[in-house]
């Protein structure tokens, strides 16, 4: 398979917070990739900028190890990671003062696509934002990138979004949801709408519903401070399954263009019910063994906090009127995998005896890992025996299908960066898309502190409580496993 990798313009890229957890192990990592694959020019120039005082060389060191660490392969033994360093500035700033400012603008060069990438708390975006402008780094062309969390509920979020719309228009602003960038994320997109076989069934009438699973084995250990502030509703559902849902739901946007999606998008969010608090499961790993349960990584021995939901949603329109969205998302489960599962209905009759059996298509979408899609067709049981039925998988993992030679997937991370250079928003979620997540998920908050509910136990290596089980069992349906 040809490569068909376009460089992207020459840049230059800051990004606050250069020292940081996540920009040690993604955006740098990522970036270098992208260096080794020949998407950056010579002329590209990246500056981290953050409160530690560091020369050029010292950060070199640092990112040379966090690439060795967090992904940089084989390309790191043979002098890409050198030439790659050459491209790698830091400037010591003062985020919240004045110090550093005139000395990281005088990093910048006029000419080249600039992007600022806001890899912090989001207690400094307005800060930030402010001072790009005071001190003459940010005009009306550079990118500013901010990462979630994008607010806490709709109140925190609707000042972020005052905060940097003070000094940059929506057109430069680019907030990351890390799932859009996702390889099959957007192929989702690709077969709704780049096949005509889908899109007809892709409604009331033929799904029977929809199954949106974001499982993880990983527990919250070192993040437990701030996890447990947030709980898999904030850091999961409120983002990253929203975005999911709204791309299975949304309809045919008329272009793959930034606002012709994210319109299509918000009308989906905004089309979806309040949930019912019966129709929502919230479950806490318990300690296994040794290893600790939820309240004990979070150091907080009465902590609330769930670390797994399970939730039943409806999209109230024309498309999707009496169809359910399952999601689940949780953390310490059986496996890591990631999937969307559209289960269609029976068909209307069916000409088999009844001890053929019935069955369903399904079309499952794999986020992670092995990437793919499988369709479950039904046809007959091989062999003598009369007429049986039996589900089988017109399977296609992507790996496969496309070969050994093709190009490896880009990491989330770093497609959206190249998306940022080249100015494609089309990743990104707009103000009003954020605001209209939390306009939903406040209530469903809001409704568990005022009930005092308490999240249901669970064992590390399940599929979440028992709760969640019977949420689909009460509608005569089933979880799919999950298994990795
Ligand atoms: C992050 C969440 O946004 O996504 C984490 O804060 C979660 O809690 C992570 O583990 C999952 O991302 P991925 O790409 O590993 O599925």
């Amino acid at each position: 398979m040809v490569s068909r990798v376009i460089p992207v313009d020459p840049f230059d890229l800051v990004i606050f917070g250069g020292t940081g957890d996540l920009a040690r192990r993604k955006i740098f990592p990522g970036l270098f990739r992208r260096f080794c694959s020949g998407q950056m020019q010579e002329e590209a120039r990246i500056i981290g900028a953050a409160r530690s005082e560091m020369d050029d060389a010292g950060f070199r060191e640092m990112i040379a190890d966090a690439i060795r660490e967090f992904g940089g392969g084989r390309a790191c033994e043979d002098g890409t990671l050198e030439a790659f360093l050459n491209h790698v500035f830091y400037e010591q700033v003062d985020a919240m003062g004045t110090g550093g400012w005139e000395a990281l603008k005088g990093r910048l060069r006029s000419g080249y696509v600039r992007a600022f990438y806001f890899s912090v708390g989001p207690s400094l975006f307005g800060a930030l934002a402010e001072r790009l402008r005071t001190f003459g780094l940010a005009d009306d062309e550079s990118r500013v990138v901010v990462e979630k969390p994008f607010g806490h509920d709709l109140a925190t979020a609707r000042a972020l979004n005052k905060a940097l719309a003070e000094h940059f228009d929506e057109t430069q602003i680019y907030r990351i949801d890390h799932y859009l960038g996702k390889e099959t994320v957007q192929n989702l997109m690709a077969v709704r709408f780049g096949n005509v076989l889908f899109e007809p069934l892709w409604n009331a009438q033929y799904v029977d519903h929809i199954q949106i699973t974001v499982a993880e084995t990983v527990g919250v250990g070192g993040r437990g401070e701030y996890y447990d502030k947030s709980g898999a509703m904030r850091d999961m559902v409120q983002n990253h399954l929203m975005q999911l849902l709204c791309l299975i739901a949304m309809e045919p946007p008329a272009r793959f263009e930034p606002d012709a999606v994210r319109d299509e998008k918000l009308k989906v969010i905004r089309a979806l019910e309040p949930v019912k608090p019966h129709h929502i499961v919230r479950g806490q790993y318990d300690a296994d063994g040794d290893a600790p349960s939820y309240r004990e990584d979070a150091g907080d021995t009465r902590s609330t906090t769930e670390s797994f939901i399970a939730m039943k949603c409806h999209v109230s329109n024309w498309r999707w009127a009496g169809t359910p969205i399952y999601l689940r998302t949780g953390k310490k489960l059986r496996a890591r995998a990631s999937e969307i599962a559209v289960v269609f209905k029976d068909a209307p009759h069916s000409i088999f005896p009844e001890d053929a059996g019935r069955h369903r298509n399904i079309l499952t979408i794999r986020l992670q890992p092995n990437e793919g899609m499988e369709l479950g067709v039904t046809i007959k049981e091989p062999g003598p025996g009369g007429m049986r039925l039996l589900d089988v998988p017109l399977d296609m993992s992507f790996a496969e299908a496309l070969g050994p030679d093709a190009e490896e997937a880009p990491d989330a991370y770093e497609r959206l960066i190249m998306d940022v250079i080249r100015g494609n928003q089309t990743l990104f979620m707009r103000g009003d898309e954020v605001e209209a997540a939390w306009a939903w998920t406040d209530p469903i908050i809001e409704g568990w502190q005022a009930r005092g509910e308490v999240p249901k136990p669970y064992d590390v290596g399940s599929s979440g409580p028992d709760d969640s089980l019977m949420l689909l069992h009460r509608d005569g349906r089933k979880w799919r496993d999950i298994r990795a």
